[in-house]
């Protein structure tokens, strides 16, 4: 019975990582396009993020996307373990090109805040900074115990680092959900209304503390919820990302 309940939970989780990594694409692609158009196009008319005549920032932040994308990619792959115990030298690869792209991402968008300030103003300057110091500090560690071979301190910080990868998908499809519930209500011009504030930090401060929750309770042997409610938890996350997802659609795919 303990048997089948287990590769049941499993199969939850791992249904999970699917969809996450499933939805997760229609913002890689927009990235993706994003990015390239950038690199390859005067973009002045379409977005705030492209100056004229000011190649090195363009070339910044326009790459950042390109890595970004590549991480969002990466980090359902890398957690979910059917991959990981099948293919381990892929894992291994395509953890260094997570580990550099991860970097990458981080500084850039740094840079881009210390020189052009966010459209958001100072809460998002601190907020998106914050996340990017997180996002530098958890790449290295995951690295760093992966090569010491402490694989148990390797993975609570892979999934630490899994949470802020995704973080900037899970941004828009909080911005997705609230949409199709609440409409523009606590919206306001150029981030400026509460929901924006909220958002600045709600979508990665939370689940890094989830993460941390998680990781103390397992560290004593204990399962943090019922199952019954990690089982509603997750099949309520895999609809709450489908809603996010069909309201954000047209914004990814115009
Ligand atoms: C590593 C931490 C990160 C930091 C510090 C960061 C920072 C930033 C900043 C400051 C902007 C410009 C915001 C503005 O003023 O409009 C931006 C834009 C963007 N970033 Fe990041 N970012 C990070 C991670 C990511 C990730 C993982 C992705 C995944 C694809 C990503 C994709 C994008 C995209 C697509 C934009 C353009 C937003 C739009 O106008 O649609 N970023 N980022």
């Amino acid at each position: 019975m303990g048997t089948h309940r287990d590769s049941f939970d499993q199969r939850i989780n791992h249904t999970l990582i699917i969809a996450m990594g499933i939805f997760a694409l229609l913002f890689v692609y927009y990235a993706l396009d994003f990015g390239v158009r950038g690199l390859s196009q005067d973009l002045s008319e379409e977005t705030h993020l492209f100056t004229a005549n000011t190649p090195l920032p363009n070339t910044a932040i326009f790459t950042h996307m390109l890595a970004g994308a590549l991480i969002t990619f990466l980090a359902p792959l890398q957690l979910f373990t059917p991959l990981r115990r099948r293919y381990p030298a892929l894992h291994r690869a395509s953890g260094y090109l997570f580990f550099t792209s991860a970097i990458f991402t981080a500084i850039a968008g740094l840079s881009f805040i210390a020189v052009n300030q966010t459209i958001g103003g100072p809460v998002m300057d601190i907020a998106f900074a914050l996340y990017g110091l997180c996002v530098l500090v958890c790449s290295v560690q995951t690295v760093r115990f992966a090569r010491a071979r402490d694989f148990v301190t390797h993975r609570e910080w892979a999934l630490r680092i899994f949470v802020l990868a995704m973080g900037s998908w899970l941004y828009r499809m909080q911005y997705g959900v609230w949409f199709a519930v609440m409409g523009d209500t606590g919206i306001g011009e150029n981030f400026s209304g509460p929901f924006d504030y909220f958002q600045d930090f709600a979508f990665f401060v939370p689940y890094l503390l989830g993460v941390e929750v998680y990781i103390r309770h397992q560290r004593a042997g204990r399962s943090l919820l019922p199952i019954h409610v990690t089982r509603g938890l997750s099949i309520s996350a895999i609809i709450l990302l489908g809603l996010g997802s069909y309201a954000f659609a047209p914004v990814f795919l115009a």
